[in-house]
């Protein structure tokens, strides 16, 4: 099939990419590289280097006729959604609604679009599931939930959709210079044997998914007929320090965590379930942390 996936060279979508071309389909690819890496990116899949906002997009679907949209192209650091909310506004509310409204003229026939369950629900005492009202607290999170907003009023005229809410992906290509990832930030610092610092004193929640898990979950999106907001996790709470020692062991880190207070913004516990990932999609998390830990850790040992 013909599939365009946008932020193709980005962490995630970049093993979409290469899943997608593995079972045989035509791959597209729209990414204006300003996050992603084109060393990430396969050779086997064409790239546009442009912004989704572009009017230049309408080119881009007259050319490839996409059959199958998948949008994970986005502004998505916390912190500078906050220092430069425009650009949040630009590429992750204008970007999505220049994909939507192309997407419902050329019939695409699923829109399959990558939110954060992280965002939407804050901090959740017990497992977050679907239904829990949203609530985010960033420039970020509107700009996400205003993207949800316009793919379900667009449903309306015709618009298939899958919005999934991850919870926080990990794996290789993840960039660890960022904000974000500290899966990625705590194995290149154990291995350069570099301090690390545990905010909120090591206590935080999160729960971490593997990336492989989470491509899978958008293929299966792509073929599911019911329009649906999905939560795509594991279900298991993992404070920052069980993450640390995790690391640690695998890596041969021995030096002491620094503890450090919570940095404004961020959660203290939030983890998702993935009930109806499961009773949709017939998809479960199938990498438990240790054996995803160990392929992450690999990966940066070779990069
Ligand atoms: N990584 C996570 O833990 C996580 C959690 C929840 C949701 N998400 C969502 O998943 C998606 C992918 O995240 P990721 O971690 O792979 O991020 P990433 O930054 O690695 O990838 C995003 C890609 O989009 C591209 N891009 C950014 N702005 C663009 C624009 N205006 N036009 C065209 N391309 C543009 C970047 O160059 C990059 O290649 C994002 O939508 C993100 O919000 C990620």
């Amino acid at each position: 099939m013909r599939m365009l996936v946008t932020g193709g060279a980005g962490f995630i979508g970049s093993h979409l990419v290469d899943k997608l071309i593995k079972k045989g389909h035509s791959v597209s690819v729209v990414d204006d590289i300003s996050t992603g890496n084109l060393e990430n990116m396969s050779k086997d899949a064409k790239l546009y280097k442009i912004k989704i906002e572009s009017p230049k997009l309408k080119k881009v679907y007259e050319e490839i006729k996409p059959e199958i949209v998948f949008h994970l192209a986005a502004q998505s650091q916390v912190n500078r959604s906050v220092d430069n909310p425009v650009l949040d506004v630009r590429t992750n509310i204008l970007g999505t609604l220049n994909l939507i409204t192309l997407s419902l003229k050329h019939k695409v026939k699923k829109f399959v679009f990558s939110s954060s369950g992280g965002v939407m629900y804050g901090n959740t005492e017990i497992k977050a599931c679907e239904d829990v009202p949203v609530n985010p607290l960033s420039p970020y999170g509107f700009s996400k939930l205003a993207g949800e907003q316009y793919i379900k009023f667009y449903s309306q005229y015709g618009l298939k959709y899958s919005i999934l809410r991850y919870s926080n992906v990990y794996g290789p290509r993840q960039d660890p210079n960022g904000e974000a990832g500290v899966v990625a930030i705590f194995a290149k610092l154990m291995l350069k044997n570099k301090p690390c610092i545990l905010y909120g004193f090591g206590k935080p929640i999160r729960d971490y998914v593997y990336v492989e898990d989470v491509v899978r979950a958008n293929i299966m999106a792509s073929q599911e007929k019911e329009n649906e907001i999905i939560n795509i996790g594991t279900g298991i709470p993992t404070s920052v320090k069980e993450l640390f020692d995790l690391i640690s062991n695998i890596t041969g880190y021995s030096r002491s965590p620094v503890y450090k207070p919570i940095r404004g913004g961020e959660l203290n516990k939030n983890f998702l379930d993935w009930g109806r990932a499961e009773k949709t999609l017939g998809w479960k998390p199938k990498t438990n942390l240790k054996k995803g830990f160990e392929k992450t850790i690999n990966w940066f040992r070779k990069n």
